[in-house]
């Protein structure tokens, strides 16, 4: 494509071919179902749709400590989960954060917009500075949604695709962009939408399900790479009550959970599920779900596993992401600069 084609507009309301779709992951920790379900999958089943970029999110995972060759290695398993998953290269622009120095640029210029007050009552930042401690929790950590915001509004992003617990996120990003756009003119900035869906939004863990499933919390979470019978035996422990009949009954977390999971899974509705489980027991839903994850995963993971024996081709396929996002991300910043009058 050229790059005529790909640079934005010169305002940020200038008509567009398609939505622009714009979403990120952190290169930290191991990829779960959560992910893979409140997100990924859904890109890959929207990706003719919109216009789409996908960002491994480094410069996010740095607010917390990491091991350098850990995080460079986490961000090219990343990159190829992405691409395992079904993300077309041709179609999609998967890029690295920090290889397109624009989203550290304008983060700091919405650093300089964003009242405190708006950070603090961010509950993310609470619950992981409470893990850290404030005296240690960095600088970085606290302006985290406002570089997230640069991401999100470089490329005139009319919809995010994220689970549930990213919506604050993206509710403080419109604010910073309409409290620019009040002051710099409405053409500033695109006002961003989340797109969340009603099923998969929030996947629970497995060992204790009133919590999401996380990064954090390996015992509850079925990682994307883990071997088959790893995952099976988490299944086969998770924590459900002590009812028999199986129904779409949310005040049973455990008991949703794996029902929720086998219906994003199998794509079935919930009456067919409840109908298919009739009479059966715990024991039969779990087995039955263990066997749909792995038949979602195995062939992820043998894509995975060939994109990772042929690491120069993993790499040319990013880099060549972030060359044709980078003009798009440039022309806003200049935009940005200018209204602001830096330069
Ligand atoms: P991250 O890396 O924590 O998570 C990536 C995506 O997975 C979703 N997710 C879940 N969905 C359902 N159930 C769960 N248990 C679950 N756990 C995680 C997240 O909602 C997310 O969609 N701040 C972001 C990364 C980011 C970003 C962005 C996202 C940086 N810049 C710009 C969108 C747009 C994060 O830490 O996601």
């Amino acid at each position: 494509m050229s790059t005529a084609t790909m640079t934005a507009p010169a305002t940020a309301t200038a008509t567009k071919a398609k939505p622009r779709v714009f979403s990120g992951i952190q290169p930290s920790g191991a990829l779960h179902l959560g992910n893979y379900l409140g997100a990924i999958k859904r890109w890959v089943a929207e990706q003719d749709q919109n216009d789409n970029s996908f960002c491994i999110v480094d410069l996010h995972a740095i607010t917390v400590p990491q091991d350098a060759a850990a995080l460079h290695e986490a961000t090219r398993e990343l990159a190829a989960v992405f691409f395992a998953s079904g993300l077309d290269p041709d179609r999609v622009s998967v890029f690295v954060q920090s290889h397109v120095s624009a989203h550290a640029e304008l983060a700091w210029i919405l650093n300089c917009f964003t009242p405190m007050g708006w950070l603090e009552r961010m509950t993310q930042f609470k619950d992981k500075a409470a893990r850290e401690g404030t005296e240690r929790a960095s600088t970085g950590l606290f302006a985290y949604p406002a570089l997230m915001a640069a991401d999100i509004l470089l490329y005139d992003t009319d919809l995010v695709p994220v689970g549930d617990d990213q919506k604050q996120h993206i509710e403080l990003t419109r604010d910073v962009a309409e409290r620019m756009n009040t002051r710099y003119g409405k053409d500033l900035f695109v006002l961003p939408r989340p797109h969340i869906s009603t099923t998969g939004a929030r996947i629970m863990s497995l060992a204790e399900p009133t919590r999401k499933m996380s990064k954090s919390e390996p015992e509850g979470s079925l990682e994307l790479l883990a071997p088959t019978d790893v995952n099976r035996r988490k299944i086969m422990r998770a924590v459900t009550d002590s009812g028999r009949e199986i129904r779409f009954d949310e005040s049973r977390p455990g008991l949703f959970n794996l029902l929720e999971m086998y219906q994003l899974l199998s794509g079935q509705a919930r009456e067919e599920i409840e109908q298919e489980f009739a009479g059966k027991g715990y024991g039969d839903l779990k087995k039955a779900l263990a066997e749909r994850v792995i038949e979602t995963l195995r062939p992820i993971q043998e894509r995975y596993n060939e994109l990772r024996a042929n690491p120069d081709h993993l790499e040319a396929l990013i880099r060549r992401g972030a060359d044709r996002i980078a003009p798009r991300a440039q022309a806003t910043l200049k935009r940005v600069q200018t209204a602001v009058g830096l330069g």
